[in-house]
């Protein structure tokens, strides 16, 4: 049975078709538990100045770069937890920060995933590539079946 699903959501078009499944899918299960996951999408310049782990413990200085990253990730989150929430399906929301393939896949193994339900695609742009770079490393990575959406 499935009974813990995991959907890694970007704000894309992709990822909430990803959440519109997932919703059917749980439908048919009263036991189902389901999460919606985002990883903060951490620019390189804040990466390589190490500005976003920084600002965890900033205080006041890094009370802005905090709030840039929370408002952005609420977005994320609360529009995935409406497609749930419309159809009558408990959803909980969590997040992570850093490499999105590995906080998606350790999360899942942490918390006893069953499913992973993501989108094909995510919020970049090059066309021509079929599969994202998430979605191709959590097919390596997880520790359960992904079901990927067009
Ligand atoms: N930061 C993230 N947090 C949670 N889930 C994510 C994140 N980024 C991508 N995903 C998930 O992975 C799916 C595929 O997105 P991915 O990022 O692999 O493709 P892309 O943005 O088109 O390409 P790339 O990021 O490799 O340039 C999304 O639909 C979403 O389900
Ligand atoms: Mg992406």
């Amino acid at each position: 049975m499935i009974n813990n699903i995991l959907v890694p959501v970007d704000g894309s078009e992709c990822a909430m078709r990803a959440a519109q499944y997932a919703a059917e899918l749980a439908k048919f299960n009263p036991n189902s538990k389901v999460t919606v996951f985002t990883v903060d999408r951490i620019p390189r310049s804040y990466i390589s100045r190490r500005l976003y782990w920084v600002a965890a413990d900033w205080g006041e200085q890094g009370k802005h770069i905090r709030e840039v990253f929370a408002e952005e990730r609420q977005r994320i989150l609360e529009q995935a937890e409406a497609v749930f929430k419309e159809k009558g399906i408990n959803v909980q929301s969590d997040y992570g920060a850093g490499n999105p393939a590995e906080e998606i896949s350790e999360y899942a193994r942490k918390h006893g995933v069953d499913l992973i339900v993501m989108g094909t695609r995510g919020m970049s742009n090059l066309k021509e590539i079929f599969l994202g770079s998430v979605s191709h490393k959590v097919l390596q990575m997880a520790p359960c079946p992904v079901i990927l959406i067009k």
